[in-house]
């Protein structure tokens, strides 16, 4: 079967490399985005997380975060199998990197030791004036305690150290990450609809000349490129084709 034919490749591979959204997450209880029952498509308002909107209006910015972060992140989050499939994966040599679009954490928290996050860690927070990283956690807290927007030590304003909409990725994780793309024989598209950039485009960089594999739930704009598409669940597929590496 498919999952079979994506062992072999894998196999075969000198280099495979996964690409993650947020469909990795639901089933640890974080909601997609544009899935289903996803954020933008509940209450939350993707033009309200723009850097225009947090450069212009950064208190009403973080009230907004606040309770984007309760709808994300409320209940205790850890890992799923599909994470730690990944994982094993990885430790077993059949995974290189895992670039991932989520801030969640959770790759890493699984044990996955190559990660590039593209969009970001929603658990730290960044100085706009003097770049300096720190817990988010702390910082959430003084804004529910009314501090609003949170200020840095040296007075500049504390940012999610997210990409918002109408930031640029940082720059040398995405050069990275399209290296990885470029190189690898084999690149796994999963838990993500493909649709915002630029990582959305790295699967058309990794089927130039390599194996594409996508499974997400939704159809992606780049299922007619790829060798194997999977419309199911990671967390069924991901420990299946662990399994099969064994
Ligand atoms: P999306 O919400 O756009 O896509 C997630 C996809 O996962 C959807 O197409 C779902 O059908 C699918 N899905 C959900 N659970 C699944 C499961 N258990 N098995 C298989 N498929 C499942 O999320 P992303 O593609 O990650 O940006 O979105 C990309 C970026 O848009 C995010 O990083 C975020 C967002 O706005 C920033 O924050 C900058």
């Amino acid at each position: 079967d498919a999952i079979d034919r994506l062992a072999s490749a894998i196999r075969r591979a000198e280099s495979t490399v996964a690409l993650t959204g947020a469909g990795l997450s639901t089933a640890s209880g974080i909601p997609d985005f544009r899935g289903e029952e996803g954020i933008w498509n509940a209450q939350f308002d993707p033009a309200d997380f723009r850097i225009e909107r947090f450069l212009s209006d950064p208190a009403g910015f973080w009230t907004d975060r606040l309770a984007l972060h309760e709808a994300m992140f409320g209940t205790e989050i850890e890992p799923n199998v599909a994470h730690e499939a990944l994982a094993t994966m990885e430790s077993r040599g059949r995974l290189d990197a895992v670039i991932t679009q989520n801030t969640d954490g959770l790759h890493a928290a699984a044990g996955s030791r190559e990660v590039f996050e593209l969009h970001g860690n929603a658990h730290r927070v960044v100085c706009m004036d003097c770049g300096h990283r720190g817990d988010a956690e702390p910082v959430r807290e003084r804004v529910r305690g009314g501090e609003r927007p949170p200020r840095c030590d040296c007075g500049g304003l504390l940012k999610p150290d997210v990409v918002l909409f109408g930031e640029l990725l940082p720059e040398a994780i995405m050069a990275e990450a399209q290296r990885r793309a470029r190189e690898s024989d084999v690149f796994l598209a999963v838990g993500s609809s493909l649709t915002v950039e630029p990582a959305g485009s790295l699967p058309k960089i990794a089927a130039r000349d390599g194996f594409l594999a996508v499974c997400n739930f939704d159809p992606t704009p780049h299922d007619d490129r790829a060798a194997v598409v999977l419309h199911e669940d990671v967390t069924e597929v991901l420990p299946a084709l662990a399994a099969r590496l064994a």
